[in-house]
């Protein structure tokens, strides 16, 4: 079927269509993001998306026999996690990250792992069958068995698959698969989207698990079109710091399941090992009895995790001292130093103020005040918080202390992990059962007392 192509200018940041330049995209509000691309119409000027929604038959609601979800489990405990309890048949997940975090490899892991009790469909655009093979000998090599597909063309790549009829296909990566109906370049919007609505069709109609994997731009979002997290059933982000070995899965989006669970892992030299205990690897290696280091606990899904806050006062040079946050918020951080200054007459002005949160976790949570805060007075005192000791709470510009969700769930990691005290919001109703003894506190002079000496006078 002939076929003529008509040039419109194409969004790289949202996908927005127009029919001429603009130097500003006027559905994200981007500048110079617009590029020109040819695509093809066919004649009756239907689309192949058009065509895919008239054939859908209407159905009444209470018609359709759902059943339950039909999960298959990936062997990968952190993965399963992430996933809500395991992969759904026949939905599409896209794994986000930058370059080498390790996407392809917790791919190819998970379909090593799986193939002992499912048919895996491994399609790679990017690496060829002897290289896929060399990393497969590296990770978990004899006992498994997957098929390998090197391919780029996504009919090619769904003719295999129907032939092959996989439990769970894996493509990788999504840029690099591209459709000959259409002109643009693969990796463009255009081919990125037509491309993934076929997975998904495919993934719908023959219930098979699909992964596809996504890179990301210099921005953070999935390569150009943002559109692809829409279309999927689950987006999961794979990150971490490019220096540190540990890598966090975290789901942003999963029509399955709940979106605040994260999964973590430890890239090694033969593959990505499942943390089980977080806490404990984040807290190895912590010094004992230095000034200036706190334990945080934050709650990640359904999980606390501990980690070090650690924090540097030096004498500063001219001008503006210096404030330097890593793995914390930088506003969040000088709100809490000025709280101090303020609240407990700590004179900051001439230090450079460093903090770090160890093991390049992000804290991002309220709940993490005390701890930084604590760390900061130490750091500045010279005076060593008590290793058994722990603060948990969110600090207010008055320094009051404010209670925060899931005080019971810290209070139990700390304990496990053999913390003997905690500091908590004077006005949380808890009972001493944690295991910890606990030490309420209403304001940060409360906090500094209990911490770093006068009488522990909490009330539990
Ligand atoms: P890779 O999975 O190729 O990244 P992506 O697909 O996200 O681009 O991971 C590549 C990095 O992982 C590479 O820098 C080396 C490291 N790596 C290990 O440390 N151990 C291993 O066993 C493997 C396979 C990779
Ligand atoms: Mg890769």
């Amino acid at each position: 079927m002939a076929s003529k192509s008509k040039t419109v200018y194409l969004c790289d940041e949202c996908g927005y269509e127009s029919p001429k330049w603009l130097g500003r995209c006027t559905s994200c509000g981007a500048w110079n993001t617009l590029r020109e691309r040819k695509i093809s119409v066919s004649p009756s000027g239907s689309s192949p998306e058009r065509k895919l929604t008239s054939a859908t038959d209407v159905v009444r609601l209470s018609k359709v026999t759902a059943g339950s979800e039909e999960r298959i489990s990936c062997k990968i405990g952190e993965l399963d996690r992430v996933l809500g309890g395991g992969l759904v048949v026949g939905s599409l997940v896209l794994v986000g990250g930058d370059p080498g975090i390790g996407k392809s490899t917790l791919l190819l892991q998970t379909a090593q792992k799986m193939s002992e009790e499912a048919d895996i469909l491994y399609v790679s655009g990017e690496e060829s069958e002897k290289q896929i093979k060399m990393r497969a000998d590296r990770l978990d090599g004899d006992k498994c068995d997957i098929d390998l597909y090197c391919e780029t063309d996504i009919d090619k790549i769904l003719a295999a698959a129907e032939k092959v009829k996989p439990d769970v296909m894996i493509i990788d990566s999504i840029q690099t698969v591209y459709s000959e109906d259409i002109s643009s370049v693969p990796g463009s919007i255009t081919q990125v989207r037509e491309c993934c609505m076929m997975l998904m069709k495919y993934a719908k109609q023959s219930g098979t698990a699909v992964f596809i994997v996504g890179h990301v731009t210099k921005e953070g979002t999935i390569a150009g079109p943002r559109i692809l997290e829409h279309m999927v059933d689950c987006v999961l982000y794979f990150e971490g710091e490019r220096h540190h070995s540990y890598r966090v899965l975290r789901a942003v989006k999963n029509r399955f399941g709940s979106t605040n669970e994260i999964g973590v892992f430890e890239m090694e030299g033969d593959g990505l090992h499942e943390v089980e205990n977080p806490s404990s690897a984040l807290l190895m290696g912590r010094p004992k009895d230095a000034p200036g280091s706190a334990v945080v606990c934050t709650v990640e899904g359904s999980r606390p995790i501990l980690a070090e806050v650690q924090a540097l006062a030096s004498p500063a040079g001219y001008g503006n001292p210096r404030r330097m946050g890593t793995g914390i918020d930088y506003n969040r951080m000088t709100m809490l130093l000025a709280i101090a200054e303020k609240r407990l007459g700590l004179n900051l002005q001439n230090l450079d103020i460093y903090i770090n949160a160890a093991g390049g976790l992000k804290i991002t949570e309220p709940a993490a005040d005390l701890a930084i805060i604590t760390a900061v007075y130490s750091a500045v005192s010279g005076k060593p918080i008590p290793g058994d000791m722990a603060a948990i709470g969110e600090t207010g510009l008055t320094g009051e202390i404010r209670n925060v969700n899931q005080t019971d769930k810290r209070i139990s990691e700390l304990a496990k992990m053999g913390f003997k005290r905690c500091i908590v919001p004077g006005g949380s109703k808890l009972e001493k059962k944690n295991g910890a003894e606990l030490l309420f506190a209403d304001n940060l002079a409360d906090v500094i007392r209990l911490c770093f000496g006068g009488k522990k006078e909490g009330k539990a």
